[in-house]
């Protein structure tokens, strides 16, 4: 037997940053987004705990431990006295260290298609406190849909959203570190307030109006990233001239989202950013997207 979990990437919409605290992590005020680009991982009993991967970027993804779906289950199990012993394959669609959440959706994906297979029936509030161990964006990844995420981001409020996005992601070349980007951001900008959420661009959310998100969308991490790699500039750029309402930076980078008026623009704005070569590849999607969800059973 084997349980398949849909999971979907995420993107800031506004993502404020406040100082770095002594644990090293920053308070965040971020308003995560879910999309409809998704990794599918599949849980299947196995001799031992052992992770592969397929897809175009599926050589840039780690299989031993450092894998937040291995960790999902290593944590899982440890909780439940079982051993770990699972084959977690993972169908990789969402760009890998980009700044669109796609180790925390895998980690996501086996910790409930690990619960599933085991029938452990762990509650909602344990599942959220096994991926909030494994990383700040996991718990959203579980959730979807759109949410305030405040402390590093782990803890959730949703969000009601009034209407359908659509986005176009320019994947770029390679990744980046979110440790990086945060120790970047940290030398730019020594001192910053507490980070506050827009009532604006949550006004913009619940009405399900793009003109409006679209002039409240804020990453306080876009210098950092920029900074890193200054040639997401031409990206931004490419995307605003081909018609996009407004261009940022997914989270840590280097991805960088464009949300657009209609699908119409989607597939224009798409076509536009790969012809200008500032990106690798060009994928549109909507949001918001539902969170971690079983396929198969
Ligand atoms: O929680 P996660 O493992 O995704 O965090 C990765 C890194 O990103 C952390 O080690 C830290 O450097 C940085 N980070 C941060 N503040 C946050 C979230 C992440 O500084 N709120």
């Amino acid at each position: 037997m084997s349980i398949t979990v849909r999971v979907p990437a995420k993107v800031n919409v506004q993502l404020a940053v406040g100082p770095a605290r002594p644990d090293g992590f920053h308070d965040l005020a971020n308003v995560f987004l879910a999309v409809s680009l998704y990794d599918e991982v599949t849980a299947t009993p196995a001799e031992s705990l052992r992770v592969t991967c397929e897809g175009p970027d599926a050589d840039r993804v780690p299989l031993d431990r450092t894998n937040l779906a291995a960790r999902a289950a290593e944590l899982l199990a440890a909780r439940h006295g079982i051993t770990p012993d699972v084959h977690l394959h993972i169908a990789k669609d969402i760009p890998v260290a980009g700044g669109m959440a796609g180790g925390s959706a895998d980690g996501a994906g086996a910790l409930l298609a690990c619960d599933a297979l085991w029938g452990t029936g762990a509650s909602r509030a344990e599942l959220l406190d096994i991926c909030a161990e494994l990383g700040s964006d996991v718990p959203f990844s579980l959730v979807g849909g759109a949410a305030l995420g405040t402390g590093r981001g782990e803890h959730l409020t949703e969000l009601p959203v009034g209407g359908t996005f659509h986005w176009v992601f320019a994947v770029a070349d390679g990744g980046l570190s979110t440790p990086a980007v945060y120790a970047e951001f940290d030398r730019l900008a020594p001192d910053v307030p507490a980070p506050a959420v827009s009532p604006a661009l949550l006004d913009a959310l619940r009405a399900g109006d793009p003109a409006a998100l679209a002039g409240a969308l804020a990453n306080d991490l876009q210098p950092a990233a920029l900074s890193l790699r200054p040639s997401l500039a031409d990206t931004l750029a490419a995307g605003t001239a081909a018609g996009a309402l407004a261009g940022i930076v997914s989270g840590s980078g280097p991805t960088t989202a464009f949300l657009v008026k209609d699908a119409e623009a989607a597939g224009s704005v798409a076509a536009a950013l790969v012809a200008s070569g500032t990106c690798r590849t060009a994928r549109t999607a909507t949001s918001p997207a539902p969170g971690a969800r079983v396929l198969t059973a």
